[in-house]
């Protein structure tokens, strides 16, 4: 039986915010949901955060998540006293129960990285640590002589020798839920800092001769906490780099991997291109020989395989088929729908629409709530006029329809298989197939007309 509880009750006062500190995000999700999103891959009991400043901002980030838990802890005295506050809550009466104590600034925890730290514990306790060359600031993990672990102190309390110890307390800790329920009643704040220290659990494990072991992070990224912008945009950067790895390693081209951003999850099929500056969010999937130009943005998309996204598009809540061609400068806006070989051009705009295959709307042009059939090409500059100020209406353009350059289509409108519309037309009424529609005033010339001059 698991339980984790996560700490998220301090301030963050280094943030310069007024979002609490566990709400800023990395890789556009709030720390605390990567927390809460690698605990929740253990498959715990119980997820329990421990919240201070700012509770109710936290809290309603996770309203509609059941399986998570709120304690307050106020005022903050420590690590220590922030876990007694969550005892009621844990589960778990046999030392083969775990609690498992995670950090709400610390979002980039593995879960391979806690399955190792729970495999350590056996029955006994278990904390995460790590050598540092610039262990500054850190509790510092005391040994014996013969290695085995005997306490934590922290760095304000050690001392001179203590102080030059390398391997250093991450802070995450799995123990056993009774002993730690124990252990948390005994802690004392007679230190340095006045606070209760979880880390005085290492001490009391070592005298009760329950086993203390040691696991390790795979990655030094793992364990590193954000207390100020700075160390969020290193961790930002840290986070960005595993991710561009992960693509490379799976196949994926990337023009530049120090200039990828992902915010959200990736997949990608085999040969697919993606230039610099490119921001994915939400869900994202590109099929084989996807080719991403520079400084597009693709948000819940899915792209058909040999699609082509020319530079600076604006991608969001788009489907294409096959070898679609889009941009560069376009924007296709939440159901889009682009056919096999479909093309949308520069300046082009397209918003709950569907292209047939091979249907073109080149450029400078806003195609929304319309349903368009096969090799239809829209000439530049046409508007569909889906929107009379309360409602919006359809547009249905049928298979090889011709529309001219500057048209505008007042929906509800119905243009026929094989029609041509003439340039500059606007169409309020549905047009026949197969014939040319226009609507123009007749052109006339002005004989003897002067064009006007500024007075002196
Ligand atoms: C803690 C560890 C230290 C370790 C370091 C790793 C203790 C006593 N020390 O020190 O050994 O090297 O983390 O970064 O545990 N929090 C609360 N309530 C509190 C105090 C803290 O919720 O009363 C939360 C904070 O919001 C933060 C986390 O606990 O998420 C760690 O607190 P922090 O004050 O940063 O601990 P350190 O002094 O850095
Ligand atoms: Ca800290």
């Amino acid at each position: 039986m698991l339980n984790v509880v996560i700490l998220a009750a301090g301030m963050g006062k280094r943030m310069q915010s007024e979002l609490p500190k566990v709400l800023h995000r990395i890789a556009g999700k709030a720390m605390l949901e990567h927390v809460v999103d690698n605990a929740r891959a253990l498959n715990p009991e119980r997820i329990i955060i421990v919240v201070g400043h700012g509770a109710e901002q936290v809290q309603a980030l996770f309203a509609d998540q059941k399986d998570v838990r709120f304690v307050q802890q106020y005022p903050p005295q420590g690590t220590g006293h922030a876990v007694q506050q969550a005892v009621p809550e844990l589960m778990g009466y046999e030392p083969t129960h775990t609690t498992l104590v995670l950090y709400g600034d610390v979002p980039l925890v593995q879960p391979a990285t806690l399955q190792r730290l729970l495999e350590a514990r056996g029955q006994g306790l278990a904390i995460l640590t790590e050598k540092l060359e610039q262990p500054a600031g850190y509790g510092r993990i005391v040994r014996s002589e013969s290695g085995e672990i005997v306490r934590i102190v922290e760095h304000k309390d050690a001392t001179e020798h203590e102080l030059t110890i390398n391997e250093v307390n991450t802070g995450i800790l799995a123990a056993p839920t009774p002993q730690l329920r124990d252990w948390l009643s005994r802690l004392r704040n007679d230190n340095a800092q006045g606070e209760y220290y979880l880390t005085d659990v290492v001490g009391f494990a070592v005298e009760d001769q329950v086993p203390v072991q040691a696991a390790h992070p795979d990655f030094a990224w793992e364990t590193l906490g954000v207390n100020s912008r700075i160390q969020q945009a290193e961790l930002e950067r840290a986070w960005q780099s595993e991710q561009a790895r992960r693509l490379l390693e799976q196949g994926v081209t990337l023009a530049d991997p120090s200039r990828f951003d992902l915010r959200g999850e990736l997949r990608c099929g085999r040969d697919v291109y993606i230039d610099v500056g490119c921001v994915f969010e939400g869900q994202v999937e590109l099929e084989d020989g996807v080719h991403i130009g520079p400084h597009c943005v693709l948000n819940n998309v899915k792209l058909g395989a040999g699609t082509v996204v020319q530079a600076f598009s604006h991608l969001e809540g788009a489907q294409t088929a096959t070898q679609a061609k889009i941009g560069p400068f376009a924007r296709l806006r939440p159901g889009a729908r682009l056919g096999a070989n479909a093309q949308v051009g520069n300046f082009v705009e397209v918003k709950n629409a569907s292209f047939g295959a091979e249907s073109k709307a080149s450029h400078l042009s806003y195609i929304g709530d319309a349903t368009l059939g096969e090799r239809v090409n829209i000439g530049a500059g046409t508007i569909t006029c889906n929107y009379d100020g309360a409602n919006k209406h359809q547009t249905i353009i049928e298979d090889d329809v011709f529309i001219g350059s500057d048209t505008q289509l007042v929906a509800p409108v119905i243009v026929g298989a094989g029609a041509t519309i003439g340039a500059g037309t606007t169409l309020t009424r549905s047009a026949p197939a197969a014939k040319l529609t226009l609507s123009r005033s007749h052109q006339q010339t002005v004989e003897g007309w002067v064009r006007p001059t500024k007075k002196k």
